[in-house]
């Protein structure tokens, strides 16, 4: 018998460059992107700041390098910034806001819904200007989709009114977008309407468009150029980043399809509840399912050829190019045996 391919629900930036992405990184035009900027990379900027409605873009090699340096340019040592709880700018980017941007970082409750705060939230938390030695509070960071509420998306009217409230107390907002694609694709707003009037947006081409790395910072041009010295200090400056960049090239052309993940999703959440399992209905292509111990059921899991992670008590899948729709009733047979585990956890 052939061994058992697994199916990688783990991440949706598994997803390995496709024959026509390699191609279209072979044949690249380059220059050097620290001197006289390279071609290709600097149409990828401009593709992808125009596309967000922003001035301009510097591309970084990570989603996390991009939302540093936009806290980098916000925030100034004595400084606090705000963000949802389970953002990834507070727990997963090991706290580089506070120790290399400087800011003291305060978690807000997602009271306006799964991942975000009301906008009064914002309000109250930000304070009044105080004594020389208080905190200033100067940032808003809002994720969309907020990975860890489960792909969570924040409807355009909510991105308003939180972006409303914060510039009414003077703060300036940062979005990570890494799935701005995704919440755009789920509620049919631009993405346009999604990035408006925030100072800056990071997002992701490495996340469920395919391409092997790559996010891209946005702002106005003066921002920008100020991003491009940061990315210099940490190191990013990339030299023929032309290769890189026909791969992100390649990866917005996938943008039209990110419906199709939401889809192969759904059916995985359905087929689950058919099995008897509490698989909430998911928003985009993340699906957390809660169990009491993720531990083991992932370790069952992967032994019948399904791999996926834990996200607190619950266990994460998330939908992908690189998964088909068939690949989801194979996960749902592959699943079936162990309902009972994923149904008491
Ligand atoms: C919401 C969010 N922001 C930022 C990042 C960081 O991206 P990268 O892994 O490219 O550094 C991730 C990664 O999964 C993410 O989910």
């Amino acid at each position: 018998m052939l061994p058992m391919e697994p199916l990688d629900f783990r991440s949706d930036t598994v997803t390995k460059p496709s024959p026509e992405m390699r191609k279209a990184m072979a044949e690249a035009e380059v220059g050097d992107d620290v001197l006289e900027r390279d071609p290709t990379m600097q149409r990828l900027e401009e593709k992808v700041a125009d596309l967000l409605g922003m001035e301009a873009a510097l591309w970084t090699p990570s989603g996390c390098m991009a939302n540093l340096i936009a806290l980098m340019l916000h925030l100034s040592r004595g400084d606090r910034f705000l963000a949802p709880e389970k953002s990834h700018v507070l727990g997963s980017e090991l706290g580089t806001g506070a120790w290399l941007a400087g800011g003291m970082p305060e978690a807000l409750p997602w009271d306006g819904g799964p991942g975000r705060p009301k906008p009064a939230t914002v309000t109250a938390a930000a304070g009044r200007p105080g004594p020389y030695f208080n905190l200033r509070t100067t940032l808003l960071c809002l994720e969309n989709t907020h990975n860890f509420a489960g792909g969570a998306v924040i409807p355009k009217a909510e991105h308003d009114a939180l972006v409303a409230a914060a510039k009414a107390v003077n703060l300036q907002v940062h979005l990570d977008g890494a799935r701005i694609w995704h919440a755009a694709t789920a509620t049919g707003a631009s993405l346009r309407d999604l990035t408006a009037s925030v100072d800056s947006v990071q997002v992701c081409l490495s996340k469920g468009l395919g391409a092997p790395m790559g996010s891209l910072v946005c702002g106005t041009k003066p921002f920008i150029e100020e991003a491009r010295r940061a990315r210099k200090m940490l190191g990013g400056g990339v030299r023929q980043g032309g290769v890189v960049a026909a791969a992100g090239l390649v990866a917005l052309d996938y943008l039209p399809r990110v419906q199709e993940d939401h889809g192969k999703m759904k059916r995985l959440a359905t087929g689950l509840r058919t099995l008897g399992i509490p698989a909430p209905e998911p928003e985009t292509n993340i699906l957390l399912v809660p169990v009491t111990d993720p531990g083991p059921v992932l370790a069952r899991m992967a032994e019948a050829g399904v791999l996926a992670v834990p996200v607190g008590s619950s266990i994460r899948f998330i939908a992908h190019r690189d998964l088909s729709e068939a690949d989801i009733e194979t996960a749902l047979a592959r699943l079936a045996p162990m309902a009972s585990w994923l149904q008491a956890g």
